[in-house]
């Protein structure tokens, strides 16, 4: 039976984004390629992050937490009881566009220092001024999650390399981001002394220790979210040549900083729809994976990919059939939640698609028929975002080597709008894991995936607390709540 343009084009279109088992498999082994490569080397990937061991879940105390990486900041308190469990505090606010682009270090930490007191006078009032009394080595500990790509040299150091996900703020770059946020919580006079700087993944991870219900051991935190990237544990002796004295434990979180895994497109391809994104994106010719697969993008991709179907088939006058105020015909316009709700929308009719299409994306005219052409555009999009997330997480498992372990069971904790919202997304990891050969089915059976909900946030108190407890000190964060009893 002939099928209609509208059809053909969008199945077109969807070919576009195919990601084969072939493709598959030699990006896997690609991407273990660069991993065992950037190990040797001073690059913008492999870096280490001065975090040596995992929590066991025994851990207790409170300690605040400063989380950015996205369009949005948050402040916490994060309270672990010792028993796999936590309650977190938190504000959560949209960094507004004029801080993200063109403004200064000045501007954009002095926002967070200003959303750090904002939090502590309203959750802790009249005590915060008392602490304020109190000699700096007594001062509130602050984990720092920063969630772009940094050079660390100590467990509270970090250099900027450079931005991505929309952030543009030159004045940065270069400079410790640990430094710049305690100048500014220092000009306000906060009784805050930042002690651990951490990147989200690592937080993932140590949150997903800490919380693993089977107790299996965590191989991997990864972030499928606004950007993606995963940490996982290594050997401390491939850090030695950067100075770093070898661990009690012998182990050190490595944030792989895989959004920018193969910037060379070596195994990557790229097409029209990805061309545009990276030529118009703040970071041209960097962080190629990321484009492809995380929420910063998605929306963006779809945006471009439908104005390319309306216009292909000259859909009654293509953009004439768009309301004047269509986000189709504004960058960025489109957030990764429209095309979740495209995915799942599983009813024959597509009713929430065609919804979707007229009172979110302004289309006059959207038919069944459009929506079917539509959905089969979002699939190939989300399909290939999620089968490359299995590509990085298959890597970083066949480079642990974990499956050597005989009948051992291993936890992967994940973190993102992607894991979280998307449907079918771990489906898809899974099934990329089982065309590996070295992992296969019986290998994917012994990979269990969870989330690490407020990973990025409670992990940076719990990097706080571990650093603390491997240097053998009373653990400041657990000294935290008598300062706010003051
Ligand atoms: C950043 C990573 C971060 C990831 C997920 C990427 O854009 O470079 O450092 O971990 O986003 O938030």
């Amino acid at each position: 039976m002939a099928i209609s343009p509208l059809a053909a084009e969008s199945q077109a279109i969807a070919a576009e984004f195919d990601f084969g088992t072939e493709g598959v498999r030699k990006a896997v082994k690609h991407f273990v390629r660069q991993f065992d490569d950037g190990l040797t080397k001073d690059g913008d990937t492999m870096i280490p992050s001065y975090v040596t061991a995992l929590p066991d879940g025994s851990e207790k105390g409170i300690c605040l937490a400063v989380d950015i990486g996205g369009t949005n900041l948050r402040v916490c308190s994060v309270e672990l009881y010792g028993d796999r469990t936590f309650t977190i505090k938190q504000n959560k606010t949209t960094i507004p566009h004029n801080i993200r682009v063109g403004s200064t270090a000045q501007d954009l930490f002095g926002f967070i220092a200003e959303q750090v007191e904002i939090f502590l006078r309203d959750n802790y009032g009249s005590s915060v001024q008392r602490a304020q009394t109190l000699s700096k080595s007594d001062h509130l500990p602050l984990g720092f999650t920063f969630s772009f790509t940094f050079h660390q040299t100590a467990i509270n150091r970090g250099t900027l390399i450079r931005w991505d996900k929309g952030f543009d703020v030159p004045d940065v770059v270069g400079k410790d981001v640990i430094v710049l946020l305690q100048d500014e919580i220092n000009r306000r006079k906060l009784p805050v002394r930042v002690t651990a700087l951490a990147n989200d993944t690592v937080g993932t991870l140590m949150t997903r220790s800490y919380t693993s219900p089977g107790g299996h051991e965590c191989i991997l935190g990864a972030v499928f979210g606004t950007g993606t990237n995963g940490a996982y544990v290594e050997k401390s002796s491939n850090f030695e040549r950067l100075g770093c004295k070898k661990s009690p434990s012998g182990k050190m979180m490595v944030n792989t900083e895989w959004c920018s895994i193969d910037d060379e497109l070596v195994v990557l391809s790229k097409n029209s729809y990805d061309d545009e994104i990276d030529k118009t994106s703040t970071n041209p010719g960097f962080t190629m994976f990321e484009k492809q697969v995380s929420g910063y993008y998605l929306g963006e991709l779809f945006r471009l990919a439908l104005l390319d179907l309306l216009d292909r088939t000259n859909l009654q006058g293509s953009l004439a059939a768009l309301r004047p105020d269509s986000v189709l015909l504004r960058s960025s316009g489109i957030e990764t939640a429209t095309l979740s709700a495209i995915e799942g929308d599983l009813d024959p009719s597509l009713g929430a698609t065609r919804q979707c299409l007229h009172k979110q994306l302004g289309v006059l005219h959207a038919t069944t028929e459009l929506a079917e052409a539509v959905k089969i555009i979002v699939h190939a999009i989300g399909l290939r975002a999620a089968r490359l997330s299995g590509v990085a997480i298959a890597a970083v498992v066949l480079k642990s080597k974990c499956l050597a372990q005989a009948d051992s069971h291993f936890d992967i904790g994940l973190e993102g709008s992607l894991v979280e919202y998307y449907p079918g997304f771990e489906h898809h990891i899974r099934g990329v894991l089982r065309e590996i050969p070295e992992i296969g089915l019986q290998g994917e059976e012994r990979i269990h995936m969870g989330l690490a909900k407020d990973g990025s946030g409670v992990g940076a108190a719990l990097i706080a607390m571990v650093a603390d407890k491997e240097k053998g000190e009373t653990s400041k964060c657990e000294r935290m709540p008598a300062l706010l009893e003051l």
